[in-house]
């Protein structure tokens, strides 16, 4: 099993490039099961998620496939689909379950291993199956699998009973072809949600409202395939922006969507990083000691539980005392043992976390838990004294497109083993 290799203590100072988004390529990608016609995507990053979702197109009668290196380009072939999703794909990623809509959509039955919880939370989905039944399918399940069964999906009001972002996904999704006009309400707002409404229009859907907490979809006959190019990563860019301030170093993070990282950029600031936006993406850089500062993760604008654990390694590391509070899932602390191991100060009361400033890190054989818990550790390792050895890092590689390759170009010294 791959490890990483982490010799701390050298300022990061260069450029890194963001890829594209993880977890906007993930429904996108899926949604082309929606068109009848192939399409082709373009900046996406090539990570072991992406991978699986190609796999699962493929079983769905959607073969898809990277086509072009340079431009990260998926191309996703037409087909003949078919309705099961297996546990075996949707186990190993749980977003896998967002097929169900647009394959009950396109051919009124489906059946979808319902996914499991995994290291950060229980994770159910009720919100997206009980809106999908006030869309008119039935919903029942069976050995562990969901089966979705309709005529024709209709056009329905939709209260959420709070943002989900998958929830919320999966619902354009299933009501872009359905019938007469959807209002999906309490909606997250989060970019990638408005990146997939972004590609589903250019295909001829007629959505709007994405961004805001209300959307209204009218339900069109068909969709064509386009050329899409995705966002980049707004978690990759705010991982590099901790990278460049956990090591004191100056760093051009290219491509960064400064927008869309503005809670993170804010929270950075307040710990006495600076930063200077330009036109290629914005660059980072910290002279003194961070400070200590209070932060609780909360829905898109404000600060993202995606960045939490990567936020907690640098308040180890700053003057002071910091909180963090946790309101999105309720298990995503795993980081904290481990960092810990490396000299932190770090106590745990339910959602909250309290980090007393230490002087330095000292470096220690972790191990990942999942996929953000394994970025803070990376950055603890670039900041710690020593050799750090992250173990378990194939969490990592569902999430950071070579992440050690694009470190190392800013003169870490860091390697896989
Ligand atoms: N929830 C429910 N019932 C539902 C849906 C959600 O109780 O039907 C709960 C979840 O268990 C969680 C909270 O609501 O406690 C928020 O879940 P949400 O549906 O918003 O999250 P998600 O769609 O499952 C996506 C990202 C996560 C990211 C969250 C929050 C993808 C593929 N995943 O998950 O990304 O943390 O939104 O922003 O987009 C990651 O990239 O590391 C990651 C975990």
């Amino acid at each position: 099993m791959d490890e990483l290799l982490i010799e701390g203590g050298m300022p990061l100072c260069g450029d890194i490039e963001v890829s594209g988004s993880k977890n906007a390529a993930l429904p996108i990608l899926f949604s082309s099961i929606l068109l009848d016609t192939p399409v082709t995507f373009h900046n996406v990053p090539r990570l072991r998620d992406i991978a699986t979702t190609n796999a699962m197109l493929g079983l769905l009668g959607r073969p898809a496939r990277f086509t072009d290196d340079e431009n990260h380009s998926v191309r996703v072939e037409n087909g003949v689909l078919t309705e099961e999703a297996p546990y075996d794909l949707v186990k190993t990623m749980r977003a896998s379950v967002l097929v169900l809509g647009p394959l009950l959509s396109r051919l009124g039955v489906a059946k979808v291993a319902l996914p499991g919880g995994c290291a950060i939370g229980a994770r159910p989905v009720e919100q997206h199956t009980r809106a999908l039944e006030k869309m008119g399918a039935r919903m029942e399940l069976d050995s562990g699998y969901i089966i979705g069964r309709c005529k024709r999906l209709r056009g329905a009001d939709i209260a959420f009973d709070f943002p989900t972002v998958g929830g919320t996904e999966h619902l354009i999704m299933a009501a872009v072809l359905a019938d007469g006009e959807s209002v999906l309400r309490n909606c997250a707002r989060e970019p990638e949600i408005t990146d997939l409404a972004n590609f589903l229009n250019s295909c001829g859907a007629k959505i709007s409202g994405q961004g805001t907490d209300t959307i209204h979809i009218q339900g069109v006959s068909s969709l064509r395939g386009t050329e899409y190019s995705i966002m980049p990563d707004r978690v990759e860019a705010g991982t590099f922006l901790a990278a460049a301030a956990i090591t004191g170093g100056r760093c051009n993070i290219i491509n960064c969507p400064v927008e869309d990282l503005s809670a993170v950029i804010t929270k950075m600031e307040e710990m006495g990083a600076g930063f200077t936006e330009h036109t290629r993406g914005i660059t980072v850089f910290c002279r003194e000691t961070l400070r200590g500062v209070d932060m609780t993760t909360s829905p898109y604008p404000g600060f993202p539980t995606d960045m939490q654990a990567q936020l907690m390694s640098l308040m180890s590391l700053a003057r002071g005392s910091s909180t963090v509070e946790e309101t999105i899932f309720e298990n995503r602390f795993m980081h904290v043992p481990e960092l810990t191991r490396m000299g932190a100060d770090i106590r745990l009361s339910g959602s909250r976390a309290v980090i007393r400033g230490v002087e330095n890190l000292v470096a220690a054989p972790v191990m990942a838990s999942d996929l953000r818990a394994s970025a803070s550790l990376v950055l603890a390792g670039l900041a710690a004294k020593g050799q750090t050895r992250v173990q378990r890092i194939y969490h990592l590689d569902r999430g950071y497109e070579h992440i050690e390759r694009k470190l190392e170009k800013a003169g870490a010294r860091i390697r896989r083993i």
